[in-house]
């Protein structure tokens, strides 16, 4: 099936995307409904698992008969056996009548284990052979029953690392495995993360009926895809919405904006930006860029260390070690250092004034930029305020503003 042809089907099930991955996973899925094959889902956390089982389902000659969703991470290991396979009257304690179980109450349909890596190992052995012989009996029985059940089963957790660690039966990765589709990571889906960011700022907009949604800024897009998304589409999703709600003067959302989000760039060898000096390294823009990449990188520094900060003791072991920021070569000391609440004496360094100052300087240094930047941005614009505000992807009240704050009336 080529691209084209899967556009209905994405149309359909709200699938944004058109990367080789993404496309590949759909048509393998598609291949697989007419079949009774069991088929294992795979991604990381986030990338979109969830949509696939009932576009099968919905694609099968099972279509009419029944489809159970069941997350196995979330019904604890008691009562996980009776769920899927039922139980007899009396079988435990509270078990007042008899209950016929998903695997019962699916025959001829489907059921779509999620995360199938949680399953306690009794429950794996029961599944196995249900899977293998279409039997299972239900929890406080002796009776055989019979079922005809397609199982699809998702999940985010490395299975090969599991049955290493002896958590997850080998044969029935194997019986489940019979056909895998991978789900891509939202890093490796290129130009689809634009997409699926319109989608989102649109539906959130039309949700709360704002009158323009968030859109992305060139530079933005560039920090977009050279994010790693470790929440993958989830993460995508709840940073559009939170943007679409708290963004009020510009509706432009900048490399600035998103390192607030803590959406940065990264190189596969540090997950630094390095400053690319290609063409004209002394042009306006590529000093532009320097700047937004050297902000970006102080911003990730300062909150890197306020969240070690926040696990570390303030006993006095403390190395006094000053750190070094790799991508600026400039010591960065947090001033959260000396604990709120003693004052220097108390906190037995006599030092550490100097260390509260210096985090001062580099909180300054960031507004330094930003105001050089205006400068910039105005003197290549001749002063004219909407041509730099344009430039720097900020509204021009917002320009107004910081020409206020920086005291830059006569630039
Ligand atoms: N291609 C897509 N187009 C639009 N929205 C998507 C797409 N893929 C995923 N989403 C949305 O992303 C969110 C996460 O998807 P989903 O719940 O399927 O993740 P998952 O892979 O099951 O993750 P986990 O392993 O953590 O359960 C959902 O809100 C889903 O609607
Ligand atoms: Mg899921």
């Amino acid at each position: 099936m080529d691209a084209k042809e899967l556009q209905p089907i994405k149309q359909r099930y709200g699938i944004v995307g058109n990367c080789e991955a993404l496309n590949h996973a759909l048509d393998t899925a598609l291949q697989v409904a007419r079949t009774d094959l069991s088929v294992l889902i795979t991604g990381e956390s986030g990338v979109g698992k969830e949509v696939l089982p009932r576009l099968i389902h919905d694609n099968s000659l099972r279509r009419t008969r029944k489809y159970f969703a069941i997350n196995c991470g979330s019904i604890p290991e008691g009562t996980i056996d009776s769920e899927l396979f039922g139980h007899e009257k009396g079988a435990f304690t509270g078990a007042i009548g008899e209950h016929e179980g998903y695997f019962g109450a699916a025959d001829g349909g489907t059921l779509f284990l999620d995360e199938v890596g949680e399953l306690p190992l009794s429950t794996q052995a029961r599944l196995l052979r249900v899977l293998e012989s279409g039997e299972y009996i239900r929890v406080g029985s002796s009776e055989v029953r019979k079922t005809n059940v397609r199982i699809v089963a998702a999940t985010n957790v490395n299975i090969q690392v599991a049955i290493r660690d002896g958590k997850f039966r080998e044969d029935l990765f194997y019986r489940l495995n019979t056909i895998p589709i991978k789900m891509p990571p939202l890093r490796e889906r290129g130009e689809d993360i634009l997409l699926l960011f319109k989608k989102f700022a649109m539906e959130i907009a039309a949700k709360y009926q704002m009158p323009e949604r968030i859109s992305l800024s060139a530079e933005a897009e560039e920090v977009m895809k050279r994010y790693k998304w470790p929440g993958n589409i989830r993460q995508l999703k709840n940073i559009t919405e939170q943007m679409s709600i708290l963004m009020r003067e510009s509706r432009i959302v900048t490399p600035e904006v998103l390192s607030e989000y803590e959406i940065w760039p990264t190189t596969e060898e540090q997950g630094l930006v390095r400053v690319s000096h290609a063409g004209d390294a002394h042009s306006y823009q590529s000093e532009r860029e320097m700047l937004f990449q050297m902000i970006n990188a102080l911003h990730r520094e300062v909150s890197e260390l306020k969240q070690q900060l926040s696990t570390m003791s303030v006993s006095g072991k403390m190395s006094t070690t000053v750190p070094v920021s790799p991508a600026t070569m400039v010591p960065v000391v947090p001033s959260a250092i000396i604990h709120p609440h003693q004052t220097e004496a108390e906190n037995g360094h006599a030092d550490a004034t100097p260390y509260a100052e210096e985090y001062v300087e580099e909180s300054l240094s960031i507004d330094e930029q930003e105001k050089r930047l205006i400068i910039k941005a105005l003197e290549k614009n001749r002063g004219r305020r909407k041509k730099a505000a344009d430039e720097l992807h900020i509204s021009e009240r917002t320009l107004y503003r910081k020409i206020k704050e920086y005291g830059l009336e006569e630039t």
